[in-house]
């Protein structure tokens, strides 16, 4: 049994980590503020406000894992400098944000990352990428070869706070004739999604090997048309759908990738993001990072509906209301 500490562990993944270190029989404690749906059951709260001083006061002890998953270089600096002397080994939950570039598919882990944004620096969700390389670096500059830095593509399953996951299996389940899909003619759009669960199992399993440096943890690529065809599988959906030409989007108003009145998981065309959803899983891999089939990462998406987190929101947290779709088809006819 180890004692695992969670810098987090109030939302989606970290407390996806933190109920399978509990279920696996480790120790858990969470730090947060704890504003946003509570702490896991059965893991030692500490509530705490790490834009504070003194936060980690009450965290202070011998952990043999701590998981850190901020976006803040301000909080990264401050949690490895007062924990890092008490703890056998550190995790870093990065992202493949963190990459300069993602025009190359197959890139591995040595490739170059944004410029750090300092800790210094206030952060804003537009230097997220910079911001999680920032992190990545004061973890390293404190703990040297004593930290994995996992860096996810990609989160999907059920709970998927973004919506970006979950559009395509519950737009089909709701069965309203005919889904809008997208018709990317012939240009090659990829996505890559690791379910939460998987993820956090490798999460703890590399911490716990004692894993050093970088590693993607991607999902296995696929071709969007698949993405969206599994989508339909899970839903059991055999009614209609309107293809719709992708070059159309721009002048129809309909943004990529995620957000409200989005095509979710459409990349935008070009070479820019070529290589976006077709990271390197090989170390992953090699380091044990076991992936359900998408298939069962959507039917457990439509399972959950209902019982998700956000569920009795108005409108979808990413893709296109009813109405938007409804003008959409009918301007194709
Ligand atoms: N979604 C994706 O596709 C994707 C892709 C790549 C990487 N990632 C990374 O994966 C991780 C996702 O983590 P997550 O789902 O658990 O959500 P998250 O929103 O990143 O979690 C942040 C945690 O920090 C806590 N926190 C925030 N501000 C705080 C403060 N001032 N003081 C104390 N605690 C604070 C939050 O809890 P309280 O609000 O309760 O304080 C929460 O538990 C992140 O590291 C993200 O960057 C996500």
């Amino acid at each position: 049994m180890a004692k695992i500490l969670i810098l987090g562990g109030t939302q989606w993944l970290g407390r996806t980590i933190a109920q399978q270190a509990l279920g696996d029989g480790h120790e858990v404690a969470c730090l947060a503020r704890g504003t946003t749906g509570g702490f896991p059951e059965g893991a030692t709260a500490i509530t705490a406000d790490r834009d504070t001083g003194g936060a980690y006061d009450a965290a202070a002890g011998q952990w043999d894992l701590v998981v850190e998953l901020t976006r803040k270089p301000s909080h990264a600096k401050a949690a490895v400098e007062a924990l890092s002397p008490h703890t056998e080994h550190w995790v870093y939950v990065s992202s493949c944000s963190a990459y300069a570039l993602h025009s190359k598919p197959g890139a591995a882990e040595a490739a170059k990352l944004l410029t750090a944004l300092d800790s210094t620096a206030e952060y804003t969700d537009e230097q997220y990428g910079a911001a999680k390389a920032g992190c990545e670096w004061l973890t390293v500059a404190s703990r040297g070869n004593a930290a994995l830095l996992v860096r996810p593509g990609l989160i999907g399953g059920p709970g998927d706070p973004t919506g970006r996951t979950t559009y395509w299996p519950l737009r089909f389940a709701a069965g309203r004739e005919p889904v809008l899909v997208p018709d990317d003619e012939g240009d090659a759009r990829y996505v890559q999604i690791v379910d939460v669960r998987d993820l956090a199992a490798f999460i703890l399993r590399a911490g716990l090997d004692g894993r050093h440096g970088p590693v993607n943890a991607v999902g296995a690529e696929m071709p969007l048309g698949d993405v969206i065809a599994s989508a339909q599988s899970a839903a059991g959906y055999t009614g209609t759908v309107a293809p719709y030409p992708l070059h159309r989007m721009e002048e129809d108003g309909v943004g990529p990738w995620a957000g409200p009145r989005s095509l979710p998981l459409v990349l935008p065309a070009g070479s820019d993001f070529a290589g976006f959803a077709r990271r390197s899983d090989r170390k992953a891999l090699r380091w044990g990072l076991v992936r359900r089939p998408l298939a069962e990462t959507f039917a457990d998406i439509i399972a959950a509906d209902g019982r998700l987190p956000g569920a009795d929101d108005d409108g979808p947290r990413s893709g296109l209301s009813a109405d938007h779709e409804t003008d959409l088809i009918g301007q194709l006819a």
